[in-house]
């Protein structure tokens, strides 16, 4: 940046990412690195979190990565301590990290050991994030968080029970999180993406590929959405723009939720 470029909304902040390294995370992530955040990549994949950091880098941000599994609680403490001890501090955290499980059985014929796995992922990871990162903020004297839920928070469909489940419960969870900080600067949303072409989508829906056209279908826009239109939503949520904004679910669908 030179002595005359404009300010950027995130210079001197830093934002940790939870799935930073692929689809929406990875959009987010280099959307807040080209606007002066330091960005911690945290995800489960060693390789692609240090490709996404090697782009990043490359586009002149800055960036690193911790092997992260959001569903240990000793892996997210580790998480957030190795974001702390690099940058020195927490100001954003994108709680991105989520799985689809099955989307193709009813609920009275789902695979137990399936649902555990989303809710542990979905809704337990969520909620660790935010245990660990919420003291951080509160050290650093305010931030925002941002959850990933989903359209499958704010409405039901048929054969995926556990992940409509999951993505309601980041919601609620959401809610409450607002509540508890708001005289704190802490401000706690969501973002709902509708149908976003990642690989979540092409490997969720690889045994099913009629419903995922006939989901493209009933989208009013008629199209499915791009990783970069979340990542907007989730900067403005970061930002100071959305000053007055907390414990919202925000629709990013094309319209999906409207109908
Ligand atoms: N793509 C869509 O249409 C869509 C729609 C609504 C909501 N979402 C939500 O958006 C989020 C990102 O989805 P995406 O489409 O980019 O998917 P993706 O599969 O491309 O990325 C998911 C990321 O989460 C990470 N991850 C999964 N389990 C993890 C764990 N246990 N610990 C740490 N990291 C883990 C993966 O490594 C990957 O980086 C998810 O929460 C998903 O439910 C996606």
């Amino acid at each position: 940046m030179t002595k005359n470029s404009p300010r950027r909304r995130f210079d001197g902040k830093v934002a940790l990412i939870t799935g930073g390294n692929a689809g929406i995370g990875f959009a987010a992530a280099t959307a807040f690195a080209g606007e002066g955040a330091r960005v911690m990549i945290a995800a489960r994949r060693r390789q692609e979190g240090e490709q996404a950091v090697a782009a990043i880098t490359a586009a002149g941000g800055e960036a690193r990565f911790v092997e992260t599994d959001v569903a240990s609680a000793d892996s997210v403490r580790a998480m957030v301590g190795a974001c702390v001890e690099a940058y020195g501090r927490l100001d954003i955290a994108f709680n991105n990290a989520g799985i689809t499980g099955d989307v193709t059985t009813l609920v009275a014929d789902a695979d137990e050991e399936r649902f555990d796995q989303v809710m542990e992922i979905n809704v337990k990871g969520v909620w660790l994030s935010m245990k660990y990162e919420i003291p951080e903020l509160l050290k650093a004297g305010g931030g925002a968080i941002i959850n990933c839920s989903s359209v499958a928070g704010l409405r039901g469909g048929p054969r995926s029970g556990a992940y409509y489940g999951s993505k309601h419960a980041v919601i609620g969870m959401t809610k409450t999180a607002a509540l508890e900080y708001a005289t704190h600067n802490i401000r706690i949303n969501a973002v709902c993406p509708g149908l976003i072409m990642t690989d979540l989508i092409a490997t969720g829906f690889a045994a099913a590929p009629e419903k995922l056209a006939s989901l493209t279908a009933r989208i009013p826009m008629q199209r499915s959405g791009q990783p970069h239109e979340i990542a907007d939503a989730v900067l403005w949520l970061a930002s100071s723009e959305s000053s007055f904004v907390s414990g919202v679910a925000l629709p990013v669908d094309g319209a999906l939720s409207a109908t």
